[in-house]
């Protein structure tokens, strides 16, 4: 009686670790979450900027080919690692506080895929 219990508990706290673990990894790993969690509001799940905060902001169509070449990656990079200010103003806050480099650089690539051919 006493051991099968303790087989239990054991498993179950295996159990937890294992999501635990695994919940973690996928939500630090995955792209369009983070994407989704820290620039949607601004920039739109589609990158158009088309949301309440992006029309407050002037913010530029992410989707448009124009405007996709109108920055590098390093200045996409640098935009989502220190921010964007303009005339002392923020228009978009630093991320490099709370994304790793890793992330960042999926962010860019992310950006790069709502380039729309016109
Ligand atoms: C508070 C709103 C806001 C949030 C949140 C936000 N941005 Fe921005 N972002 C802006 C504004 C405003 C600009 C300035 C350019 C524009 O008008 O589109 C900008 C510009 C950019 C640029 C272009 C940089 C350049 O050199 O032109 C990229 C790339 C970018 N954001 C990516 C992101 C990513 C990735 C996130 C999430 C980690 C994010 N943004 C979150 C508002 C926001």
């Amino acid at each position: 009686m006493k051991m099968k219990a303790r087989t239990l508990a054991n498993s179950t706290v295996a159990a937890v670790l294992f999501t635990g673990l695994f919940g973690w990894s996928a939500t630090a790993g995955d792209v369009t979450q983070n994407w989704n969690a820290n620039c949607a509001a601004c920039h739109g799940k589609d990158g158009k900027g088309e949301t309440l905060m992006g029309r407050r902001l002037q913010i530029k169509d992410l989707a448009d080919p124009k405007v996709q070449a109108s920055f590098t990656d390093a200045d996409a990079t640098k935009a989502i690692k220190d921010g964007v200010t303009e005339n002392g103003r923020t228009k978009m806050k630093a991320f490099g506080g709370k994304l790793s480099a890793d992330e960042i650089k999926d962010l860019v690539a992310h950006v790069r895929s709502f380039k729309s051919p016109k």
